[in-house]
């Protein structure tokens, strides 16, 4: 008894000391022949008075960088990477000073991925964090040989110089540590300048280049190229560039840090709450940062900033914004047959092929139609700007220029534009250009019950149980400091999709017992998430034949469609011969039920039904054009658009063809997706093509969605007449269209004259086009949320023909 007693003291102490000595005041140093392991967390430089800590932190899936990290900030702030291009390994990795004084990162399996103070021979000693946050190599006297001062990333600290041979290199995205393309640096002429160096082309979009940077109180006569932050926020440089941060004054922690979204912030940390706020920003828009939608896209302030693409052109690529738009047509191909798509109060910055005071439309016209280099041009007052490239696109209401893109005659992309851009809402996933809050991952630094736990263990008299739970803990806080990682910048994403357990999705839902819905594809059950509050729409699917694997792999793809007009899937469920999708929950559920029901048009009124056809279509177009190209619906109708409190619409069960066939034909293209839609499609919605087995493309679902138009304003239903009437309802429109009856004729009589005659003509006229039998007469829903936002004429659109 006595000697396991004193075992379990001894033990007792043992954990304490472990824990004091490595988890919570981490260590002083790193002499010769030691090293800092990923795999013990408790392997943490801590500065003398603990502002700064540096270790391993994880940047993607068992891959860590050596950090260095603001230890009070909320969420860990890295302000210095060694290896941010060359992650180590999340096993049998470490940072080691190496006997000859070098300092190496190894990453298990792979070697050497980062090193420094190699071949110094100046008789290193040790390497320590200074409470500056500077991470040093000292000699035996003393001097200091090696510095991560001297090797920024993305930030500055005070004391931190920048020199001639340094810059601040962003990252490439929140969260993600890669180099980026946005450097701060001095250039060749001596001045600090904020540069976009992309693969293509690089250029300066700070300070502004439309005047001098004598104009703007900078000087490069200065050559010693050398700029300082101070501890009281003052920044001062040798070019004259000075700022002071809001909260001037000794006290704070400050950083400066150039953001992903290529935007330079001071950021001062709030000790109460931990967290950042931006004391000082240099005074441009985040949209005047180049390079942000790449080629082709414009920047746009709605009222966040965001990237889209102009009529005629889709993204390039879905995961990566920078990579712009490709366009449709070929203009290489079009012979000098060419037209322009002409947008107001847009630009694109720089590639000037030349410049032309005293211009008119038509002279600068001619310039760049006769020049084969000219890609389109911009024209201000008398001033005209034909153009190589276009890049760095913008569009703000108060910008005064007009820009004319060249497009071949042939392609029937709509020249009378007026400026009409698909104003989507967000687009896939993580793409949202955000204007940064300065969070990033949080620190899981707090940890009330650790000495309970140690003392608990202790008494057990196990020291390896203590490691091994010290281990588990902190494995289980970096599980959660990742899962809410991108809280700041990709909330959706985090809480966005996940996989539940079959058990999970029975405990929501109380074993299925709350049926809200039942369509093509199962039933639909109410459930709230383990939060206990948040409700959600828990989808039994039928039919689905694929295995987990497969359906997992599928349904990750719907995952990442995120857009304001469609339904967001939180995560799905594959387990034994179940499959589920867990969605979003919308309060006023299906259009349907409200159009339809007796009390419609007190619910409903026109603006509302309005705002339905224009949210819908652009979810639609999100679907077709802008987001993964071949997701077709392929059963749009009422019950498949759902509103929320504020009853905005939002289009539900899309990408479902996709879950319930098995290798569908017809590949990558947007087309042949729809077969097994073919048996459950709903009659009256379905475009003629369904009943002569043509193939079926984006155009079906424009049919659908111009019957669910022609509902919207008529308020009497598509359906529920004998077999043989499919289009009665579309016939009884066209007939009063053509018969010249006034509006009232045609207008939900419900609404009592309370409605905008201008709008419903106009979604009446959209509507027939839409329901063209004839696919290739019908516009593409980008198109259609051009005619809806009025920006468009339906004239010109039938006129047209077909418009894809
Ligand atoms: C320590 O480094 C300095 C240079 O930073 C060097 O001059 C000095 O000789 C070194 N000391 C020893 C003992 O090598
Ligand atoms: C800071 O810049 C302003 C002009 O922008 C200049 O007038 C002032 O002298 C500068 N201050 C210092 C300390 O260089
Ligand atoms: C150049 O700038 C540095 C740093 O700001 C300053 O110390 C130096 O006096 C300046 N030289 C001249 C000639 O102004
Ligand atoms: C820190 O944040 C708290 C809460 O937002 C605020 O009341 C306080 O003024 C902030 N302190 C500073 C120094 O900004
Ligand atoms: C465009 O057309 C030209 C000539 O017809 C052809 O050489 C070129 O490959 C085409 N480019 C694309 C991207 O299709
Ligand atoms: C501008 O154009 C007008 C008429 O075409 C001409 O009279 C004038 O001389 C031009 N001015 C310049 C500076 O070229």
């Amino acid at each position: 008894m006595g000697i396991f007693l004193a075992f379990g003291l001894h033990a007792l102490l043992a954990g304490a000391l472990l824990v004091t000595s490595s988890s919570l005041s981490g260590l002083q140093r790193l002499t010769l022949g030691e090293s800092i392991s990923v795999e013990r967390p408790g392997d943490v430089l801590v500065s003398a008075g603990g502002t700064f800590s540096a270790g391993f932190v994880p940047v993607g899936e068992n891959a860590y960088g050596f950090s260095i990290w603001y230890t009070h900030a909320l969420q860990k702030t890295v302000v210095w990477m060694a290896n941010r291009d060359k992650p180590a390994n999340g096993k049998h990795s470490k940072l080691w000073l190496h006997n000859d004084g070098s300092l190496v990162l190894l990453s298990g399996g792979e070697g050497k991925v980062w090193e420094a103070g190699a071949g110094l021979g100046w008789d290193v000693i040790s390497l320590e964090l200074l409470e500056t946050g500077n991470l040093v190599l000292t000699n035996r006297t003393g001097n200091v040989v090696w510095q991560s001062f001297a090797s920024p990333t993305d930030t500055l600290l005070p004391g931190q110089k920048l020199t001639r041979n340094t810059m601040l290199l962003s990252e490439r995205a929140a969260g993600d540590y890669r180099s980026g393309f946005y450097n701060f640096k001095f250039n060749d002429d001596n001045v600090l300048y904020l540069i976009y160096n992309g693969p293509e082309i690089s250029s300066v979009y700070w300070p502004p280049q439309d005047t001098t940077i004598y104009n703007q109180g900078r000087t490069n006569f200065n050559s010693s190229r050398v700029a300082i932050l101070d501890d009281k926020g003052f920044f001062l440089s040798s070019d004259h560039l000075n700022f002071s941060s809001s909260d001037y004054g000794p006290g704070p922690s400050r950083r400066l840090t150039l953001d992903h979204d290529g935007l330079l912030r001071l950021y001062s940390l709030n000790e109460s709450t931990g967290d950042w706020a931006a004391v000082w920003l240099p005074d441009i828009g985040v949209c005047e940062v180049h390079g942000l939608c790449g080629a082709y896209g414009i920047c746009t302030y709605l009222p966040e900033p965001m990237c889209t693409c102009p009529p005629g052109f889709h993204r390039a690529d879905p995961e990566d914004w920078s990579r712009g738009c490709r366009p449709e047509f070929n203009l290489t191909s079009a012979m000098g047959s060419v037209d322009f798509i002409k947008f107001r109060h847009t630009d694109y910055y720089g590639n000037d092929l030349e410049y032309r005071n005293n211009a008119t439309l038509n002279s600068c016209r001619t310039a760049c139609r006769d020049d084969p280099r000219c890609q389109g041009f911009g024209i201000r007052g008398k001033k005209c700007y034909p153009k190589y490239a276009l890049l760095n696109g913008q569009r703000t209401p108060s910008n005064s220029n007009r820009l004319y893109i060249k497009v071949p005659a042939s392609t029937g992309v709509r020249k009378k534009d007026g400026g009409a851009l698909i104003q989507s809402g967000l687009t896939c996933s993580n793409q949202l250009v955000r204007i940064s809050s300065g969070k990033r991952r949080p620190d899981g630094a707090k940890s009330p019950y650790l000495k309970y736990l140690v003392g608990f263990v202790g008494a057990l008299g196990a020291v390896e149980a203590v490691i091994i739970i010290l281990g588990w803990i902190f494995i289980r806080r970096i599980h959660r400091s990742l899962g809410p990682a991108e809280m700041g910048h990709r909330f959706q994403l985090a809480i966005g999709f996940r996989r539940f357990t079959y058990a999970e999705l029975k405990a929501m839902t109380m074993n299925f017992s709350e049926e809200i819905g039942r369509g093509g594809f199962g039933s639909v059950y109410r459930g709230l998430l383990e939060d206990g509050k948040t409700p959600v729409a828990v989808k039994r699917l039928e039919g689905v034949t694929q295995g987990e694997a497969e359906f997992w792999a599928e349904v990750a793809v719907i995952g990442r469609i995120n857009h304001m007009n469609l339904v967001r899937v939180w995560g799905f469920c594959a387990e034994g011969k179940h499959r589920l999708l867990v969605y979003e929950y919308l309060e006023n559920g299906s259009l349907d039920r409200l159009l339809f029901a007796s009390d419609a048009t007190k619910v409903l009124n026109w603006e509302k039904r309005y705002a339905v056809a224009v949210g819908t279509a652009m979810g639609l177009a999100y679907l077709h054009e802008e987001c993964l190209e071949w997701v077709l619906h392929c059963d749009v109708k009422p019950q498949n658009i759902l509103l929320d409190e504020q009853y905005r619409p939002k289009l539900a069960d899309f990408g479902m063809s996709k879950l319930t066939e098995r290798g569908a034909a017809g590949g990558s293209g947007p087309r042949g997706k729809c077969e097994v839609s073919r048996a459950r499609g709903t009659r009256g919605y379905m475009a003629p093509e369904w009943m002569v087995n043509q193939e079926i493309t984006a155009k079906a679902d424009v049919y659908s969605f111009g019957v669910v138009l022609l509902e919207l304003v008529t308020g009497k239903s598509a359906t529920g007449v004998s077999e043989g009437q499919w289009n009665h309802l579309i016939r009884w429109v066209e007939e009063k269209m053509e018969g010249l009856h006034g509006m009232d004729q045609m207008v939900d009589e419900g609404l009592n004259g309370g409605y905008d005659e201008v709008q419903a003509e106009l979604v009446l006229r959209v509507a027939l086009l839409c329901v063209r039998t004839n696919k290739d007469e019908r516009p593409a829903m980008s198109t259609v949320v051009g005619l809806l936002h009025g920006d468009l004429s339906p004239d010109d659109e039938s006129s047209h023909g077909s418009l894809a």
